[in-house]
């Protein structure tokens, strides 16, 4: 007798991943690869033709309520190899009854490191200085000049202690620097680890060096002018979480009249059309969202994606359902 074997489940992987991820749903689904990172028409029709029944697909994809309902029934999952999901309307995902997932473990660290690294450069000058030698290094600086701020010692708020609020603590803990955050609730104290909690960011701002933002995108500007007049002269602005939290335009007034002595941004407004006037700050870093940009970082985040899709279409549920 025949032996029937079961046929493939059916998968569209919507963007270009890693080497490994893309061997792995060759492997074990019947999948179409795309060669290019689909725009949301692009995706759609590609579900519709492959007839899919899951969907792996990128944070620069918007799914707006209206996308959600051209979706066809045959459509279980959209897996989210990233953290972020303030790209999709997740209430119509919700209504729509697919099930959505992000992948929220895999980039913690990585993120974290680059947080680090643009506290460093924006406290270091590390803009302005790499200027300096990339053009030839023409005249010594006097003692007085060329200041920048100095890290170890000094107060980091964290605005939002979730998974990567908490690993930049770690690691800022490790530069002797004092840890101030802010979030919808206080953490218990095994898990604050002796940082100060604040109720708001407003009655945080004042009392901090350098601020960094980790908190998730989709619930409107945070950082507004009166929010940026909150924070001390001379205070450093970090932000490797989300472009819409911050009012771009506030943000370059704070650094021009030059009560904030510089900033270091991995997100922006726009991307990758980021407002070029940031680029000509007097003492800014910045890196073009590339916060979970590591060999290791992107093979898990595509994994987790895989693990979500594996598990909804074996009847179980989602590993990280939004
Ligand atoms: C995330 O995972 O949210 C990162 O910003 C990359 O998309």
């Amino acid at each position: 007798a025949e032996i029937e074997t079961p046929k493939k489940r059916r998968l569209v992987v919507a963007r270009r991943v890693p080497a490994a991820v893309a061997e792995r749903a060759a492997r074990d689904y019947d999948a179409l690869i795309a060669d290019h990172d689909l725009d949301v028409e692009e995706a759609i029709a590609a579900v519709i033709a492959h007839r899919a029944d899951a969907i792996l697909i990128g944070h620069k994809v918007g799914l707006t309520a209206a996308h959600m309902w051209r979706l066809p029934d045959h459509l279980k999952i959209i897996a989210n190899p990233s953290a972020g999901f303030d790209h999709m309307d997740v209430a119509a995902c919700k209504a729509r009854g697919i099930v959505v997932t992000n992948a929220p473990d895999g980039l913690t660290e990585c993120t974290a490191d680059l947080a680090v690294l643009l506290i460093l450069a924006a406290c270091r000058r590390a803009g302005p200085n790499a200027e300096v030698m990339r053009t030839g290094w023409r005249r010594s600086f006097g003692m007085p000049d060329n200041l920048g701020k100095r890290v170890s010692g000094s107060i980091l708020g964290i605005a939002g202690m979730g998974r990567i609020g908490r690993a930049v603590a770690r690691r800022a803990r490790g530069f002797g620097m004092t840890i101030h955050y802010t979030d919808i609730a206080r953490l218990p104290a095994e898990v604050e680890e002796g940082a100060e909690f604040h109720a708001s960011l407003a009655e945080m701002l004042p009392n901090v060096d350098i601020l960094s933002l980790h908190m998730p995108g989709g619930n409107g500007t945070v950082m507004t002018a009166e929010m940026f007049a909150l924070m001390r002269p001379g205070s450093v602005f970090v932000n490797a979480a989300r472009g819409s939290l911050v009012d771009e335009d506030a943000l370059i007034a704070a650094l021009s009249s030059g009560h904030l002595s510089g900033a270091g941004l991995d997100v922006y407004r726009n991307e990758p059309d980021f407002d070029l006037r940031l680029r000509d700050m007097p003492n800014i870093f910045l890196t073009p969202h590339t916060a979970s940009a590591t060999v290791e970082t992107r093979d898990r985040m595509g994994f987790d994606a895989l693990d979500n899709i594996d598990a909804v279409l074996a009847g179980r549920p989602a590993l990280n359902p939004i």
